[in-house]
């Protein structure tokens, strides 16, 4: 039911419960705005996110993912999981790592079985600059700890130039042993973020950095996966490469988002929102401005960077900070 004018059918909505985070990554927050919080009151509540989350499941919405900000950092995050989990749908996670473990019990019993952690760098200085907070210790051992409970875990970097490059043979390194998922992310663009097309290495320059040190094979990707897969052979890991700049997956797009001050979005890049939020405040029929907003769906890239990535001007680009959008 949700398909859009191209014939794309979304079956999976990605809900940012907070646009809060414990971190400061410096590709997700501003760099000289002061990241202003929305009002409490702009904020869904754990009750508001399931009735909206409801109609997305009756319209077709079989896997949801929790993100942020940072989702553990809600103080209602064991209500919100608890409330999403009595839907009839696969939940999932996003999260930086660092309070995993004093949530560990109310992710299992909420029956969520994948576990996206992002984390940049193994080197433990490095890991401050990029995030400006010292907790690379709670995230690698809550990488561990995730594992050892059988989630299936999948690492998101984001590769940048000049900044975490150089460890990439060591992210691969991991995999040996460890049953993780590495997926590299070519660095993209969002309100104030410090992009610019000369620091985003390419999924063609990535591959070729593990060329120069590991053998690997491809793997088959799943449908609508955004990432392209490998494995070194004999790992126990695998890794994948998320082309966003370079070569772009929209053909094959299967997901919505809704903001933690429930606006849906289309699209990461897109500029358009619908205020389900205050349609629901005002008791109005939600369903239809899903649909609606469904039908005005880019064919890629929310509209934006229509000459590719390398012609995209920072400055021009017209959408919230990925922290305010929900990663
Ligand atoms: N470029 C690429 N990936 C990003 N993320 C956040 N901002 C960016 C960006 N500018 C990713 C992070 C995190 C997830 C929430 O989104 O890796 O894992
Ligand atoms: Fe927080 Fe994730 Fe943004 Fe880093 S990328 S600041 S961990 S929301």
């Amino acid at each position: 039911m949700l398909t859009d004018t191209f014939g794309r059918t979304h079956d999976y909505l990605r809900i940012s419960i907070t646009d809060k985070c414990n971190l400061r990554c410096s590709y997700c927050i501003p760099y000289d705005l002061p990241h202003g919080y929305y009002a409490h009151s702009k904020r869904m509540t754990p009750e508001e996110i399931q009735a909206i989350a409801k109609v997305f499941v009756q319209l077709g919405i079989k896997k949801i993912r929790i993100t942020g900000g940072e989702p553990l950092v809600r103080k209602e995050f064991r209500k919100i999981i608890r409330l999403l989990s009595e839907l009839p749908v696969e939940l999932a996670l996003s999260t930086n790592g660092v309070l995993v473990n004093e949530f560990l019990d109310d992710i299992k019993q909420a029956r969520v079985v994948s576990v996206n952690v992002s984390l940049d760098s193994l080197e433990t200085e490095i890991f401050s600059n990029i995030t400006r907070r010292d907790h690379y210790e709670r995230v690698f051992s809550n990488i561990r700890l995730l594992v050892e409970n059988d989630f299936r875990v999948k690492v998101n970097t984001v590769v940048m130039k000049g900044i975490n490059e150089n460890e990439i043979p060591s992210f691969i390194a991991l995999t040996k042993e460890i049953p993780i998922h590495i997926r590299f992310i070519e660095y993209m663009p969002f309100l104030g973020n410090g992009w610019n097309k000369d620091r985003v290495i390419t999924c063609d320059k990535i591959l070729d950095i593990i060329r120069a040190s590991y053998s690997f094979g491809k793997l088959n990707d799943p449908a609508h996966s955004t990432s392209k897969n490998f494995r070194v052979h004999g790992y126990r890991g695998a890794f994948g490469i998320i082309t966003t700049m370079s070569a772009p997956f929209c053909e094959d797009c299967n997901r919505l988002r809704l903001t933690a001050d429930g606006k849906m979005k289309n699209c990461l890049f897109g500029k358009e929102e619908m205020n389900l939020l205050e349609a629901l405040r005002n008791n109005e029929d939600i369903s239809s401005l899903i649909l609606q907003s469904v039908k005005n769906k880019h064919a890629r890239m929310g509209g934006q960077f229509g000459n590719g990535y390398q012609s995209a001007d920072p400055k021009n680009i017209v959408n919230r900070s990925m922290i305010g959008i929900g990663g």
